[in-house]
């Protein structure tokens, strides 16, 4: 697909980059996601593109997400999101040592390759050798027609629209809105209730209102931000569903800002990277308001305790004065919480980058997609 630029001046629409727009064009990518898609009735999500019946569905023992850079990491999101809805095994690997690994491919595994641009070389071939040893491959990608979607043949478009800037924002939460989608099909033929399926349907139907109230939190995150710009070195930590938030919570910072953050897991700290911290190395910790709080609240303390500055994000209460900053977003369904607490995430990037002059939309030594090896 050819994306025309046919003026630069009317697509930046008034913001700064193209990151800014795209990361401010979130709600209307979700609810074009969402479009059709969703089924109050019978609780579930309808996803043509699959082109599985319901037998089909039910017959995969496990599912198995590829991609690379933070697809990869979204597709952490939805292997999470299908344990929990389908109650079957369910990872995510990056494409790029899958298909280096001699790996063994099961018949009976759902293989669901995750791309924005559907070029990635390194996802193009784990897909190649998975399907040449007889796996099933769906596409989760952004660009109709691109070489990753023709080669899956089916699956489903994120339809965030064109994505310009090199560090993906807004492709990045539609996969995290898909794989909940995806996850609710195959649970909704298992042992999902109509309860807990008509749960997610609603939850996700209000995700693109939640995330106007995020972007709504622009001047508080700017000036948070403000605070951390001469950091060198970066944590972020979190825990399950956090987890993956963590994993791309650094990996925009590193992108944009060329700061050096690491993901964690929070109960990992205490296995080495706690050494690490002192007053000069912030923590940013992400803190769902799921029944993992307490913990949380727990690793908030332990780092504090040993002096080192936290920015916790979260969508709950949470004890006063307990870190140096508080980014509160509005609450969801908890499963739901790794899309919208990516988003200001993202939003901390972007003002960390700004503050510093980076290039916004073309860090150094990136290309947007990655076809080479
Ligand atoms: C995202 O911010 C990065 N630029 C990068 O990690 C990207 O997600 C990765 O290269 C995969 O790209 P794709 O989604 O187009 O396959």
């Amino acid at each position: 697909t050819t994306v025309e630029v046919i003026d630069e001046d009317y697509q930046l629409g008034g913001f700064d980059s193209y990151l800014l727009k795209e990361i401010n064009e979130q709600p209307d990518a979700v609810r074009r996601a969402l479009l059709g898609r969703l089924d109050e009735r019978f609780a579930t999500a309808h996803l043509g593109g699959l082109d599985l019946d319901p037998t089909e569905l039910r017959s995969f023992r496990r599912v198995k997400f590829l991609g690379c850079g933070s697809a990869y990491y979204a597709a952490q999101v939805g292997a999470n999101l299908v344990e929990e809805f389908a109650r079957i095994p369910a990872d995510a690997e990056a494409a790029s040592e899958f298909r280096y690994r001699n790996p063994v491919i099961e018949t009976d595994t759902l293989y669901v390759a995750v791309s924005q641009s559907g070029e990635t070389s390194d996802t193009l071939s784990a897909i190649r050798e998975l399907k040449r040893k007889g796996g099933r491959v769906i596409g989760i990608v952004n660009v109709t027609g691109s070489a990753i979607a023709r080669e899956c043949g089916r699956g489903m478009l994120l339809h965030a629209g064109p994505e310009v800037s090199v560090a993906s924002t807004k492709a990045v939460t539609n996969m995290g809105v898909s794989f909940a989608m995806l996850a609710l099909a195959l649970g909704r033929v298992r042992d999902l209730s109509v309860a807990n399926g008509k749960r997610i349907v609603d939850a996700l139907a209000k995700l693109p209102s939640l995330l106007m109230e995020i972007l709504k939190l622009d001047a508080e995150i700017a000036e948070i931000a403000g605070r951390y710009a001469d950091a060198e070195h970066m944590f972020y930590i979190g825990r399950v569903r956090a987890w993956p938030v963590a994993r791309e919570g650094a990996q925009k910072l590193k992108e944009i800002s060329y700061i050096h953050a690491e993901a964690y897991q929070a109960a990992e700290l205490k296995h080495g990277p706690l050494a690490l911290i002192d007053a000069t190395m912030p923590s940013v910790v992400i803190v769902p308001g799921d029944d993992l709080v307490t913990k949380n609240i727990g690793t908030v303390e332990q780092i504090k305790a040993r002096g080192g500055p936290v920015i916790v994000v979260t969508n709950t209460d949470l004890p006063e004065n307990l870190a140096d900053a508080v980014i509160r977003v509005p609450a969801c369904e908890p499963e739901l919480d790794p899309i919208l607490l990516g988003v200001p995430l993202q939003m901390f990037a972007y003002h960390v980058a700004r503050k510093l002059g980076r290039d916004l939309d073309k860090p150094r030594n990136l290309a947007k997609s990655v076809t080479v090896e």
